[in-house]
């Protein structure tokens, strides 16, 4: 069994945004991490900038050959991995309503938002159970959350709920290998996708609160910085 004493994170779309400076403050507290990117190429220009204890990897979420050929590599390093960061996300679609939805659109949001993150977790969990204590994090919204769902963004809208859906299956599925699995809300925030809002390190340390809660820690639960909200 791997040491507690190694601490190896991947976070999914770690070139900007959330991912990134999610990626940031983990090093800064002495992790190491694999900064994952849809491209060997953004992967390595933002694990250049984030120094020697940032490892780039390709992974695209939506190709599950990607992740397998990913999870290989992460794999055959001898790091293990004690922090998988479901982060990559995509189509904030608040040009769409639901009854008039392109669905071809609300599919590709699905296969990002949830698919991807499912197929991740799915190829984490061996390397995760190897830890004697691990977290998952599947960065969601308060936009997936059903009580408070209204008609707009109906596709990042549902595939965030249904991220939620799947916190609470992998939560109850991965208790007995000591793996916590929560979702969290990092706020609005002022990337690319949120166009506006608090600062990214703000939003990212929620992100981070959930990756290094200790081994009693909360599972199976929704959080925006450190709090329980509302499903
Ligand atoms: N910003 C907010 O206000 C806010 C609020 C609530 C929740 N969130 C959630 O926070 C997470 C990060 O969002 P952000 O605000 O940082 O957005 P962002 O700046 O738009 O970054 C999104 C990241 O996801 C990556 N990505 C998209 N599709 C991918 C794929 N198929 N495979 C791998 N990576 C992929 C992007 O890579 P590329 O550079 O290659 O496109 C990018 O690195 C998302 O899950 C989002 O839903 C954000």
């Amino acid at each position: 069994m791997a040491s507690d004493a190694i601490k190896t994170a991947l976070v999914t779309g770690a070139n900007r945004g959330l991912g990134y400076e999610t990626a940031r403050q983990l090093i800064e507290e002495g992790w190491t991490v694999w900064v994952s990117a849809r491209s060997q190429e953004k992967a390595d220009v933002a694990s250049h900038s984030l120094g020697n204890m940032a490892r780039p990897i390709e992974i695209d979420v939506h190709s599950f050959e990607s992740v397998e050929v990913a999870f290989e590599d992460l794999g055959l390093s001898g790091d293990g991995l004690s922090a998988l960061i479901n982060n990559a996300g995509a189509d904030y679609d608040n040009d769409q309503r639901v009854a008039t939805a392109d669905l071809n659109r609300v599919r590709g949001i699905f296969e990002t938002n949830f698919f991807g993150a499912w197929c991740v977790s799915i190829a984490a969990a061996p390397l995760l159970a190897e830890q004697q204590h691990s977290t998952i994090v599947n960065v969601s919204s308060g936009a997936g959350s059903i009580f408070d769902m209204g008609a707009g963004t109906p596709g990042y809208s549902t595939s965030k709920a249904a991220l939620n859906a799947l916190t609470r299956q992998l939560a109850a599925d991965l208790k007995p290998q000591g793996t916590l699995v929560n979702a969290i809300c990092p706020g609005w925030v002022a990337t690319d996708m949120g166009g506006g809002g608090r600062p990214v390190a703000e939003g990212a340390a929620g992100i981070v609160w959930a990756a290094t809660l200790p081994k009693d820690g909360p599972t199976s639960g929704f959080f925006r910085d450190g709090k329980p909200i509302a499903w």
